[in-house]
C-alpha cells in the first residue's frame, strides 16, 4: 500500500547543463518503470532548469515521471540571511520536495535536532514534501546507541510529523554507511526501520514511508527493498549515473 520511493541525492555534483541532461535521462527511464515514485535532488543552481524540463516532459507524457527536490533550505521566510534560500523560493523554482537534516548538514553545518525539526515543519507549511534524514554514527552504533539516537532524532520532529499527516518521508541513513561502500545488512536496516515505524503515532504508522540510505547500489538494492519496513531508498553516489540509478528503480518496481 505504500508506493516505493527512490530519491537521488546528487550532493554537490551536476549543477548546470549536465544536471538537466542527467534528470532528462532519469525521467525517460522512470517513465518506463511502473509502481515506483522517483525524485532527484540537484544542487540549487540546476533546480529551476530541471523542474522546467520535468514539467515539459510531464506535459508530453500526461504525467510527471519524476519529482524534483532541493537538498536544503533555510527555515525563515525572508530577510538578511546572506547565501540562504527559503522554502518558498524552492517551491517557486518548481520543486515539490526537499531533503532535510541530511547527516552532512548535521555534521558539517552543525544542524541540531531542533533546527532540523523546525525545517521539517516549515517545509510542510510551504507545501513541500520533506525527506527527513536520521541516522547514527559509527561510534554511536559501536556504543549500542543506534535506536536511542535515531528515535531521539525522529521524536524531535514529532509535531512536524503530525502536521505532515503521513506525508513526511523519513530516511534512515546510518552515517557510517554513507559514501563508504559499507551498507547496513538488510536485517539490520529492517530492525531500525521497524523501530522508527513503531515510534510513530498510530495514525501515521502505516502511511509513512521510511527510506534506507547509505551505499545503496544496483546490486544490493533488491535485498534492502525487499524488507517489509523499507519503502524505498535515498541514493547518493549511485544516483549520478542514469543507468545505475535506473537499475535501482527497477529493483524497487
Ligand atoms: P551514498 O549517499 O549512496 O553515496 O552512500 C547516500 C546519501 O548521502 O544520501
Amino acid at each position: 500500500m505504500r508506493t516505493k520511493l527512490i530519491a537521488g541525492n546528487w550532493k554537490m555534483f551536476h549543477g548546470g547543463a549536465s544536471g538537466v541532461e542527467l534528470a532528462a535521462e532519469v525521467a525517460r527511464i522512470a517513465a518506463r518503470v511502473p509502481n515506483v515514485e522517483c525524485v532527484v535532488a540537484p544542487p540549487f543552481t540546476a533546480l529551476a532548469a530541471v523542474a522546467q524540463m520535468v514539467s515539459e516532459i510531464g506535459e508530453q507524457l500526461g504525467h510527471r515521471p519524476i519529482g524534483v527536490a532541493a537538498q536544503n533550505f533555510y527555515p525563515e521566510e525572508k530577510g538578511a540571511f546572506t547565501g540562504e534560500i527559503s522554502a518558498r523560493m524552492i517551491a517557486e523554482a518548481g520543486c515539490h520536495w526537499v531533503i532535510v537534516g541530511h547527516s552532512e548538514r548535521r555534521q558539517l553545518f552543525a544542524e541540531t535536532d531542533a533546527f532540523v525539526a523546525k525545517k521539517v515543519g516549515v517545509a510542510i507549511e510551504n507545501g513541500l514534501h520533506p525527506i527527513f534524514c536520521v541516522g547514527e554514527t559509527l561510534e554511536e552504533r559501536g556504543a549500542g546507541a543506534t535506536l536511542e539516537v535515531v528515535l531521539r532524532q525522529v521524536n524531535a520532529a514529532k509535531e512536524a510529523l503530525t502536521a505532515g499527516k503521513g506525508g513526511v518521508v523519513i530516511a534512515y541513513e546510518p552515517v557510517w554507511a554513507i559514501g563508504t561502500g559499507k551498507n547496513a545488512t538488510p536485517a539490520d536496516a529492517q530492525e531500525v526501520h521497524a523501530a522508527i515505524r513503531a515510534a510513530l503515532e498510530p495514525s501515521l504508522r502505516e502511511r509513512t514511508r521510511i527510506l534506507y540510505g547509505g551505499s545503496v547500489k544496483p546490486d544490493n538494492a533488491a535485498a534492502l527493498l525487499g524488507q517489509p519496513d523499507i519503502d524505498g531508498a535515498l541514493v547518493g553516489g549511485a544516483s549520478l549515473d542514469a543507468a545505475g540509478f535506473g537499475a535501482i528503480l527497477r529493483a524497487a518496481s
